[in-house]
């Protein structure tokens, strides 16, 4: 049998995980279990490059990232599940990779430019923050990852740490290839204002979420913005209560409230209803399991210290040729 390709991905630890994150990244992840070698992390330290002014609830929120993870459905007996504070080498590599790294490289990368725009109530001009990228190299290269599954937002990202991996097997010979990036299709759903789907936008339906959460919020979705009135008809393409339709009512449904509400047979409040129904009956077994989870973390400590020792493994090999081939 052919080699598995090896991957490795993270998430930062942001509390629980809503639809977007769901189907933006996690259930490609979920799906990329059988056929790859998978490393998934929490990147608690990159929390840390915009959160460093009040880290206190980064325990709570990796207790919850892995909660849902393994809820939705990452298995630890497929894939190596860790939090990327837990294993030292990574912070190694980072300053390693931080001396042949050329600063223009960061200071031109263009999501460091946006964030610190839009962010503006954080004060981001750190050194830290700046590096970014370099601990994410590391990260990704530790484990000599073959790929990389990111959103679209992270391929500039990826592009420096090929570029870093080139420079440091340039300069002491080959440890590391260079890793490719997967894209992942970006999700189409939005929050219930229509941007994105956002914990900071207050706009998000969570994994955990309980029915009635999950209810209330699909009531506050906006709709088609130019249906005002039940007897207007309205145009289920540019709603995204119908996007949601798409990926939770059977098809049957899906036809049904497509042509009842071009024809202005259905209004919006029981559209959103009805869909919020199957939204709820699909997410039974993750709200359950997340239950489960949450009444054992004796099981959720097992599976992290598991893949601490496994990710710690490879880590330590990777350093030890590091090492050698800069003579330290
Ligand atoms: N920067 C990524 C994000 O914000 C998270 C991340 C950190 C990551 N290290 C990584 C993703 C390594 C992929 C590989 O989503
Ligand atoms: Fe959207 Fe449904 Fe209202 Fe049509 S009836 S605009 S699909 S919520």
């Amino acid at each position: 049998m052919a080699e598995k390709k090896r991957i490795v991905s993270g998430m930062r630890p942001t509390g629980a995980l809503h639809l977007g994150n769901y189907h933006g990244a996690l259930l490609n992840w979920i799906s990329m279990q059988d056929n790859h070698e998978c490393f998934f992390f929490i990147a608690d330290w990159h929390a840390l490059t915009s959160n460093y002014e009040d880290p206190k609830n980064i325990p709570d929120f990796n207790r919850q990232m892995i909660v849902d993870w393994l809820s939705a459905g990452l298995s630890p007996e497929k894939s190596t599940l860790f939090v990327q504070s837990h294993i030292k080498e990574h912070a190694e590599l980072y300053l390693i990779l931080s001396m042949i790294t050329p600063t223009p490289w960061l200071e031109r990368n263009p999501t460091y430019k946006d964030q610190i725009d839009q962010l503006n109530t954080k004060d981001l001009s750190t050194f830290g923050f700046l590096g970014y990228p370099v601990l994410q190299a590391a990260d990704i290269i530790i484990y000599k990852a073959q790929g990389v599954p990111v959103g679209i937002d992270q391929c500039a990202h990826i592009e420096i740490t090929r570029e870093i991996a080139r420079r440091f097997n340039y300069l002491y010979g080959h440890v590391f290839p260079e890793p490719e990036t997967i894209l992942t299709e970006m999700a189409k759903i939005l929050g219930t204002d229509r941007r994105k789907m956002s914990k900071s936008y207050d706009n998000a339906i969570y994994l955990s979420d309980s029915p009635e959460a999950i209810t209330a919020t699909a009531l506050k979705m906006i709709t088609d913005p130019q249906r005002a009135r039940k007897s207007d008809p309205g145009n289920p393409d540019i709603c995204n209560v119908f996007e949601f339709h798409k990926l939770y009512s059977p098809k049957e449904r899906v036809a049904n409230v497509r042509e009842d509400c071009r024809a202005a047979k259905i209004g919006c409040v029981d559209c959103k209803k009805m869909m919020a129904a199957n939204l709820v009956a699909a997410l039974a077994p993750i709200r359950e399991k997340n239950q489960y989870y949450r009444a054992h973390p004796k099981e959720v400590d097992d599976i992290l210290a598991a893949g601490r020792e496994t990710a710690g493994r490879v880590a330590t090999q990777t350093m030890a040729e590091v090492r050698a081939a800069i003579h330290l």
